[in-house]
């Protein structure tokens, strides 16, 4: 009896089984149109969070990043990796979980796995960038990098963006091809591609989503022609870039925070006060998106914590009224809140 938790020790719990079902008792499609909403929400009202860049620990191997913020109601923050060479040694990429507290009182009020709800809030936040950016009727899209993320952006781009082809690359072929097949019911004209430049051909979005711990070109300022929108997800650590730096030179770039992404993005190639523009000005009409049917919008993607913030604080209604959690005895509860020492003394055989 004495061992058995009260109820303000317990703090709930979704395992990656549970989000899965989550997801499909959501619908996918209607998930990811909700969680670009729910993001789009918090853009909305930007100012009102604490904000800092990402704390980061960084390896030959890769990088172990914290992401909190905190609207002063409730507190949030997301343990993230980032180990390309994983994949080879049949680890994923990208994992993570994360966890929201009340402000009030510093309880923990959830923890989650967030390996899909990473690739679930990235692809929702591609789409919310894109629906303010990119040429308007968008219907085809490049997808270079056909890794864990691509099939979710696939996903949100046709259900945020209307966007109706999917013209993927990869370097290793068998992604592409996997990616092809878990898209074959998606309602997505899904084409597998030899070759960048063969997938980009007639898109006007362009995502690159590729993994790799170093300076990488995978666009160069031939491929891209006037009028694209190019969501670039995965040059999101120092160092690693996926952009020549003349694509730069002719876009105009959208970010998510600027003193992250100057020491993350694609924008860490220029000068420190290169102009950028903050996506969530633009989403709330303080700044200009796209122009004209010529410009080149680039959404430099890093991933920020809002975005974790509002897929938790999302994932948190959404499990009201279904039993896809579980009770965690997380918190120590004595019955004397002084008295830990003697709820652990309690305790003994
Ligand atoms: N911006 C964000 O918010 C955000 C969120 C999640 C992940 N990411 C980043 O996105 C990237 C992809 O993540 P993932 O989980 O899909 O990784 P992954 O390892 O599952 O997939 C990456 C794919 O890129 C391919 N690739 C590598 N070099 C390439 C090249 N030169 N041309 C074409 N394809 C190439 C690999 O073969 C692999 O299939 C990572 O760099 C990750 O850090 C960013």
């Amino acid at each position: 009896m004495l061992l058995q938790p009260s109820k303000k020790a317990l703090v709930p719990f979704v395992s990656v089984e549970n989000m899965m079902h989550l997801v499909h008792h959501v619908g996918i499609e209607t998930m990811l149109a909700e969680l670009t909403d729910a993001i789009e929400d918090d853009f909305r009202r930007w100012e009102s969070f604490d904000k800092t860049p990402r704390v980061a620990s960084h390896s030959p191997e890769g990088v172990i990043e914290l992401m909190p913020t905190s609207d002063h109601e409730t507190y949030g923050f997301k343990y993230v990796n980032g180990h390309p060479k994983n994949m080879s040694q049949g680890l994923q990429t990208v994992t993570a979980f994360g966890l929201l507290a009340e402000v009030s009182t510093g309880y923990p009020v959830l923890l989650s796995e967030m390996t899909l709800l990473t690739a679930l809030r990235t692809a929702a936040t591609s789409a919310m960038a894109a629906r303010h950016l990119a040429p308007k009727n968008s219907r085809v899209m490049a997808m270079i990098g056909s890794g864990a993320q691509s099939e979710f952006q696939a996903l949100a781009m046709k259900v945020v963006v209307g966007i109706e082809e999917v013209r993927f690359y990869d370097i290793d072929f068998r992604a592409t091809e996997k990616a092809v097949r878990n898209l074959a019911d998606s309602g997505l004209r899904v084409v597998a591609c030899r070759s960048a430049e063969e997938a980009i051909e007639g898109a006007q979005i362009v995502t690159t989503c590729t993994a790799d711990k170093q300076f990488a070109t995978i666009l160069t300022d031939n491929m891209i022609g006037r009028g694209i929108h190019i969501n670039a997800i995965g040059g999101d650590c120092p160092g690693k870039t996926e952009l020549h730096r003349d694509i730069l030179l002719r876009s105009d770039t959208f970010v998510e925070y600027p003193p992250q992404t100057r020491i993350e993005g694609e924008i860490q190639q220029m000068d420190p006060d290169y102009p950028v523009t903050e996506l969530w000005r633009v989403i709330t009409g303080l700044s200009e998106g796209r122009r004209d049917t010529n410009q080149i919008t680039l959404f430099d993607s890093v991933g920020f914590a809002i975005e974790d913030f509002s897929a938790l604080r999302y994932v948190r209604n959404r499990l009201k009224g279904t039993d896809l959690f579980l009770e965690l005895d997380l918190l120590a509860d004595p019955d004397d809140p002084r008295d830990l020492f003697g709820m652990l003394l309690r305790a003994k055989g």
